[in-house]
């Protein structure tokens, strides 16, 4: 039996993240036992009462406050997560660096790319370690995908396209939450879905130079929950109604950088979150001289790959994730056993913790954070100027993979 090193744990915010981040920590031991850690669950914050109880009485927290600076002050918290609303992320990042504290932060990392920026100063300044919730990039089949890309198998790559289309505000009945808040969330789809989309795009094939984008509000009214509650997942009927201030619906045209491993190749990114029928399709398509590939959410163990050269038996192959994709034989031992949403957040968890303890570096950080926020805000601009925009590059090393 190996001894393990303890590892304290604070939480702030205890929405669906904060309970998603918990079980990821709690799960490390047993999907990583050679991380050697023992994770104890030391404090979490949250101003709402009810959430306190929680956080103590069904997560397993010893203690649990309403001000999360007092989980920033406890010598015994090792690690913090920061899973509350954009509007909060600035304030708490530059908080949690400034106590010296390591932190696992929800994305997008503030409402606009001068919070991240924020935030990634601080981090600079106090050499904290940070990790971004980018989780879709750990998908066994992605990281197979990036393999696969590397290689050159698909020969050069022409173009992609992504569709990050979900139905959680489908329903006009859904509550005016702090999603469609400006001053709370920033931007709508674009921060909230585009962002995870540009990241992947990022890690498997480069980073993006410039952008070109427009975008829609579909339902521009939505009924105001009671005070302290109302997630975007729950309907009000009737009541008074309030402006939904951020996009529903963004579609943009991207150009990647020339150093970029998929050099100068250009692309179509489009989100929404008010699709009916696509319920979480999260869709990247690769398109090479020699072949290509499809990956979508919804089918998150699966993988599409086509390689050209037989004239007539050009088509999509459908593969199965398997223990030699990515952290996949962390979790189930053979190929075809599915592995799903909160199984990425553990895989994300275990990248922080390692990163944390300097062993490897394969975690998403803060500069990865920034470059997708500038993306962002560059197709936020284009669609108020009707212009291309460039995207300057990020000081700080990313996962962006470069030639
Ligand atoms: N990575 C992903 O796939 C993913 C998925 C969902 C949400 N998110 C991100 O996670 C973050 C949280 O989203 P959520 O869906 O968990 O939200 P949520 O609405 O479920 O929870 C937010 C929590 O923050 C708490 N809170 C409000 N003010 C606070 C304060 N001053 N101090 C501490 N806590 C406070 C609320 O009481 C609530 O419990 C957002 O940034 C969101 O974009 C990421």
């Amino acid at each position: 039996m190996t001894t393990s090193q303890r590892l304290g744990v604070g939480l702030i915010s205890v929405g669906w993240m904060g309970k998603v981040h918990t079980r990821a920590y709690q799960a490390l031991p047993v999907f990583y036992p050679e991380l050697g850690i023992k994770p104890e669950l030391v404090i979490a914050a949250d101003p709402v009462p009810d959430r306190q109880d929680y956080a103590r009485d069904v997560l397993g927290f010893a203690e649990a406050t309403g001000d999360y600076h007092e989980v920033l002050a406890r010598t015994d918290v090792d690690v913090v997560s920061i899973c509350a609303p954009n509007f909060l992320h600035a304030e708490i990042g530059i908080a949690a660096a400034k106590a010296g504290k390591s932190f696992w932060i929800e994305k997008p990392v503030g409402r606009h790319a001068a919070d991240t920026e924020s935030v990634e100063a601080a981090v600079q300044e106090t050499g904290v370690t940070t990790s971004i919730g980018f989780n879709y990039r750990h998908a066994p089949a992605l990281e197979y995908a990036k393999q696969i890309i590397a290689s050159g198998e698909l020969g050069r790559i022409t173009n992609f396209r992504g569709t990050f289309f979900a139905d959680y505000s489908s329903d006009p009945r859904g509550a005016l939450s702090w999603r469609f808040i400006k001053e709370m969330a920033g931007s709508g789809v674009s921060g909230d879905l585009v962002g995870h989309l540009v990241d992947l795009v990022h890690y498997i094939l480069g980073p993006i130079d410039r952008v070109s984008a427009a975008t829609s509000t579909v339902h521009p009214q939505r009924p105001i929950p009671a005070p302290g509650g109302g997630t975007h997942f729950d309907l009000v009927e009737g009541g008074e109604l309030g402006d939904v201030e951020n996009e529903d619906y963004v579609a943009m045209l991207v150009q990647l950088r020339t150093d970029a491993v998929a050099s100068g190749a250009l692309g179509t990114l489009e989100a929404s979150r008010v699709t009916v029928g696509k319920r979480a399709s999260y869709d990247l398509e690769i398109y090479g001289t020699n072949g290509s590939l499809k990956w979508d959410f919804e089918r998150l163990n699966e993988l599409e790959l086509a390689i050209g050269g037989d004239p007539v038996r050009v088509g999509y192959q459908r593969i199965m994730a398997g223990p030699s994709f990515g952290d996949f034989g962390h979790f189930q031992p053979g190929a075809g056993t599915s592995m799903g949403f909160d199984d990425l957040k553990i895989i994300e968890a275990k990248k922080f913790v390692q990163s944390y303890l300097g062993r490897e570096h394969l975690n998403s950080n803060i500069h990865d954070a920034v470059a997708a926020s500038r993306v962002v805000d560059a197709a936020l601009a284009s669609a108020e100027d009707e212009r291309w925009h460039k995207v300057a590059p990020v000081s700080g090393s990313t996962a962006a993979v470069t030639k």
